[in-house]
């Protein structure tokens, strides 16, 4: 049996549906670029039928990648089959991920189908997709509450019909690490030909054990990990591809495998997959999170001191993580800028770097220090934007202790230039009152969340505003950053109302993958 630990990366389909999380084409495509940096094994892209929107980010990935495997997700029906199929065509090495549900209550309420039903419905969709490739993965939908016999008996089917990854995935995030890995040994022990396939395994974290589990399973048997960067995904989100990576390095003595991913690159692609979604992780997440690497017990500090294993099991270098000092100045060249963000993942064209550069010199201007996370959020809010529909131009706002806030904007929509005025309760909110007053897709939408943070210390810090939008049943996120809290909270707003327009045209009737 192979010791590599295949790490199959899910932030761009299980990710995605995280509510707010939605993301376009562009997102994408710079994500799975940062997941091949990072070396993954295996990217999933999305699930092409279930819109426009998501056939064209599995293609555009697939047409791109060229040192991963690429998969597409498909329910067990032809129609979906031929549509991943042909989103993948470009890809170097596509795979054909193919699910459906195993469990009694998923069989019976969702499917409304029997047993035996489900097991032909699943062989004939293994057995089409086999004529197209031989890089078939098949997942059992919640196997965690499925009954042992039956999945024993499907997994031996489909493996007969050409899957080559049987996926076993606890949707629901129900299941024991003891429970799981206990599945995972069945299978390894019943199925007789199991041996022609490689188990893979798709936690969810509703009890926070998605990692427990999934390490339990490797030590089964698994030798395939489904995860995402950060842990998003779908309500608590997935194994997080981080605390599943960094654990494999960290305790080889207790689980010696080889994993491809190459670590130094985890904190660039959790904080562009943060930037991008507007998700931040905690400040006490596991290896990403800010306090991760941080001491604040002076014992604990003088013992870092005096020797850094003292208390740190893995080293903040060995996550990518470098000390966050002043960086660049108002003195510093394109060139330096170019090379620093290159350390960051961000990789721009020189039309993007131009305008980036430029804002930069401004804030440089503004403020004496920037660090790591000013320029990060820099290049996100400037050139990492949706499709500009609304362009904000210009924004005043006054107001006092007796005053009513009011505020007056000048945007460009679709090209005309328009000028709105609005007041309100406060300063931020006359600013998207009278955004709202000029943009006509503002009508009927509902702001979710208004999220406000300062990326420094100091006052004159950036402010870094998130703002999700919902309309339709459909929720859309928006990212500013500005020295100034009120400029930064209308660019967001303004952000949001663009990928609005943007993602909203691409959802048409996106059916959610699970
Ligand atoms: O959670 C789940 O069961 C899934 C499958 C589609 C793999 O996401
Ligand atoms: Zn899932």
């Amino acid at each position: 049996m192979t010791d590599k630990i295949i790490i199959f990366d899910t932030t761009l389909r299980d990710g995605e549906q995280s509510p707010g999380a939605s993301m376009n084409v562009d997102e994408k495509l710079r994500i799975a670029q940062q997941l091949e940096r990072l070396q993954v094994d295996v990217i999933e892209a999305g699930f092409p039928i279930a819109s426009p929107g998501d056939f064209a980010a599995v293609k555009g990935v697939a047409a791109k990648i060229k040192n991963c495997s690429v998969a597409g997700l498909c329910r067990a029906s032809f129609k979906d089959i031929d549509r991943a199929w042909e989103a993948l065509s470009q890809a170097c090495d596509p795979r054909l991920h193919i699910f459906i549900a195993t469990s009694p209550i998923h069989m019976q309420h969702k499917l409304n189908m029997t047993p035996d039903q489900v097991l032909e419905r699943a062989v004939e969709a293994v057995k089409y997709g086999a004529n197209k490739t031989s890089n078939i993965e098949w997942s059992a939908e919640d196997a965690g509450r499925t009954d042992m016999d039956f999945l024993c008996r499907i997994v031996e089917a489909v493996i007969a019909a050409g899957a080559k990854t049987i996926n076993i995935p606890d949707t629901v995030g129900y299941t024991l690490p003891d429970e799981f890995g206990e599945r995972i040994n069945m299978l390894m022990n019943r199925v007789s030909n199991i041996d022609q396939a490689t188990i893979s395994v798709h936690c969810h974290n509703d009890l926070g054990l998605a990692v427990a589990n999934s390490l339990s399973a490797i030590n089964n048997g698994a030798r395939q990990v489904e995860c995402t960067i950060n842990g998003l995904g779908e309500r608590a989100g997935n194994a997080s591809l981080e605390e599943v990576v960094m654990s494999l390095r960290t305790r080889r003595d207790l689980m010696p495998y080889k994993c491809s991913v190459d670590t130094r690159e985890i904190i660039n692609a959790s904080r562009l997959v943060a930037n991008i979604t507007g998700i931040e992780v905690q400040l006490n997440k596991a290896i990403v999170g800010a306090n991760a690497f941080a001491h604040e017990a002076g014992i604990h500090q003088d013992g870092v001191l005096k020797e850094a294993a003292t208390y740190e099991i893995m080293t903040p270098e060995s996550v990518g993580l470098s000390a966050n000092r002043i960086v660049l100045g108002k003195h510093s060249g394109r060139h330096a800028f170019r090379d620093r963000l290159a350390t960051l993942g961000y990789h721009l064209t020189d039309d993007e770097l131009n305008r980036a550069f430029k804002r930069f010199k401004d804030l440089a201007d503004k403020k004496q220090d920037l660090f790591d996370a000013d320029l990060a959020a820099l290049v996100e809010d400037e050139v990492i934007r949706a499709t500009e529909y609304f362009k904000l131009l210009r924004i005043h706002v006054a107001s006092g202790t007796q005053d009513t806030p009011v505020a007056a904007v000048e945007m460009e929509i679709r090209g005309e230039h328009v000028q709105g005025a609005g007041w309100g309760t406060g300063t931020v909110d006359a600013a998207f009152k009278s955004i709202a007053a000029i943009v006509p897709e503002a009508q009927g939408v509902t702001l979710d969340l208004y999220r406000v943070e300062a990326i420094t210390g100091g006052t004159d810090a950036q402010a870094k505003v998130v703002v999700r939008l919902t309309k339709e049943e459909n929720t859309y996120q928006g990212l500013g950053a500005h020295n100034d809290v009120v400029e930064a909270s209308a660019r967001a707003y303004v952000n949001a109302l663009n990928r609005l327009v943007q993602i909203g045209n691409k959802l048409g009737k996106k059916q959610k993958g699970v």
